[in-house]
C-alpha cells in the first residue's frame, strides 16, 4: 500500500510517499524559516500562503524522486490538527480534493500521532509498549504507547511547552527565530552553573512540567546585568541544562514507573544535542534503550504523516465515513491527543 502524506500545520510544507512493504519512498520539505525570520515568529497568513505554493511542486518531486505515478497511490493521509487553521485547510483542501480526483480514501491524521509513531521509520525501530516524551513547539508530553492509536497521557506541560520556552528565550536572549536550535548553538560556547536557574517541578513526583517560570528566571538574570557575550552564553547553557535534566529526569521516571525498557522521544526538541546526550546516559544507567526519529524527521515533515496514515489503515483505525468528508470536511486547530478516537 503506497500512502501519500501531506503536513501543513505550522511553517513547514512536508510531502513523502511511505509503501507499507518497501518503507519510505520519498519525502521532501520546503521550510518557511526565511520568510518568517523577519518577524521574529510565523505570520500565518503568510503561512498558509505559501503552503498553496509549495505543494504542487513538492508533489511532482516525491512522485519523480521515487519514480511512483500518481495512480499507484492507495491513500493520501494529511495534518488535520493541531496547527494554524488556515494552514491546515491548504493541506487539507488539497488532499481532500486529490483523494476524490484519483478515488482513493484520504486520511486525516493527528499532527502529535505523527512525531509520536516517527521513531518507527528509523532503522532502529522500538517496539511497543513504550514511553514517548513528545517535545515540539507546542507540546510537552509523557505518554504510554502500547500499539498504533493506544496512547495514555502521564504527565505534560501546564504552561509553556519545552520548545516554546526555548523559542521565547532566546527572544530573551536577542536571538533570531527559530530560537530553538540558535540557544541550543549559543549554549555550545557557554558554561553552565556559573548563573544559577532553577529546575522547576524536577521533585513534583509526578509526570507534569512547568517552563514558563524558567523563562521568568532567564529575564530577571537578563535585566540584572549588562549581559556580555560570554554571559549570554553562560545563560543560554545554564537554560539548556535546566531544561534538558527535567525532561531527562521525569522521562526516566515514567519508564520506571510503567516497568517499560523503551523510551521513544519525538518532535523538534528531540533534535537538541545536549537532550540526548543526557538521555541516553540515562537510559543506559536504567538498562534501557531510547529510541529518536532520524534527524531529518525530527521537525515537521510529511513522512510521519504518510506513516502514520498507513498505520492506522493497516490497523483498521480509518472509519470509512473518514475518506468521504469532501465537501463537509473541518480541520481542527485544537485537538488534544486524548481526544483521538
Ligand atoms: O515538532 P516541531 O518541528 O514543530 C511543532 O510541532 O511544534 O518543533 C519545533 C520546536 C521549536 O520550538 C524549535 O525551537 C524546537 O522545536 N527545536 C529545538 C531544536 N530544534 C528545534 N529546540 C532545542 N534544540 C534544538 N536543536
Ligand atoms: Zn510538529
Amino acid at each position: 500500500m503506497i500512502v501519500l502524506g501531506i503536513e501543513s500545520s505550522c511553517d513547514e510544507t512536508g510531502v513523502a510517499l511511505f509503501d507499507s512493504d518497501h518503507g519510505l519512498l520519498a519525502h521532501a520539505v520546503h521550510t518557511q524559516v526565511a520568510m518568517h525570520e523577519a518577524y521574529g515568529g510565523v505570520v500565518p497568513e503568510l503561512a498558509s500562503r505559501d503552503h498553496i505554493r509549495r505543494l504542487i511542486p513538492l508533489l511532482e518531486r516525491v512522485l519523480a524522486e521515487s519514480s511512483t505515478a500518481k495512480e499507484n497511490i492507495n491513500a493520501i493521509a494529511y495534518t488535520v490538527g493541531p496547527g494554524l487553521a488556515g494552514a491546515l485547510l491548504v493541506g487539507a483542501s488539497f488532499a481532500e480534493s486529490l483523494a476524490l480526483a484519483l478515488n482513493i480514501p484520504a486520511v486525516p491524521v493527528h499532527h502529535l500521532e505523527g512525531h509520536l509513531l516517527s521513531p518507527l521509520l528509523s532503522k532502529n525501530p522500538p517496539k511497543f509498549p513504550f514511553i514517548a516524551l513528545l517535545v515540539s513547539g507546542g507540546h510537552t508530553q509523557l505518554m504510554r504507547v502500547s500499539g498504533v492509536g493506544t496512547y495514555e497521557l502521564l504527565g505534560e506541560s501546564l504552561d509553556d511547552a519545552a520548545g516554546e520556552a526555548f523559542d521565547k528565550t532566546a527572544k530573551l536572549l536577542g536571538l533570531g527565530y527559530p530560537g530553538g536550535p540558535a540557544l541550543a548553538a549559543l549554549a555550545e560556547q557557554g558554561v553552565p552553573g556559573k548563573i544559577k536557574l532553577p529546575r522547576p517541578m524536577l521533585h513534583s513526583g509526578d509526570f507534569d512540567f512547568s517552563f514558563s517560570g524558567l523563562k521568568t528566571a532567564v529575564l530577571t538574570a537578563v535585566r540584572q546585568s549588562a549581559m556580555a557575550g560570554s554571559e549570554r552564553a553562560d545563560l543560554a547553557a545554564e537554560f539548556q541544562e535546566a531544561v534538558t535534566e527535567v525532561l531527562t529526569t521525569k522521562s526516566l521516571a515514567a519508564v520506571r514507573h510503567c516497568g517499560l525498557d523503551t523510551l521513544v522521544v519525538a518532535g523538534g526538541v528531540g533534535a537538541n544535542h545536549r537532550l540526548r546526550e543526557r538521555l541516553n546516559k540515562a537510559a543506559a544507567k536504567a538498562g534501557a534503550g531510547v529510541h529518536y526519529p532520524e534527524l531529518d524527521l525530527c521537525t515537521d515533515n510529511g513522512a510521519m504523516i504518510a506513516f502514520c496514515g498507513a498505520q492506522r489503515l493497516l490497523a483498521g483505525l480509518v472509519k470509512s465515513s473518514e475518506g468521504k468528508l469532501v465537501g463537509k470536511f473541518s480541520v481542527r486547530p485544537r485537538w488534544p491527543l486524548q481526544e483521538l478516537a
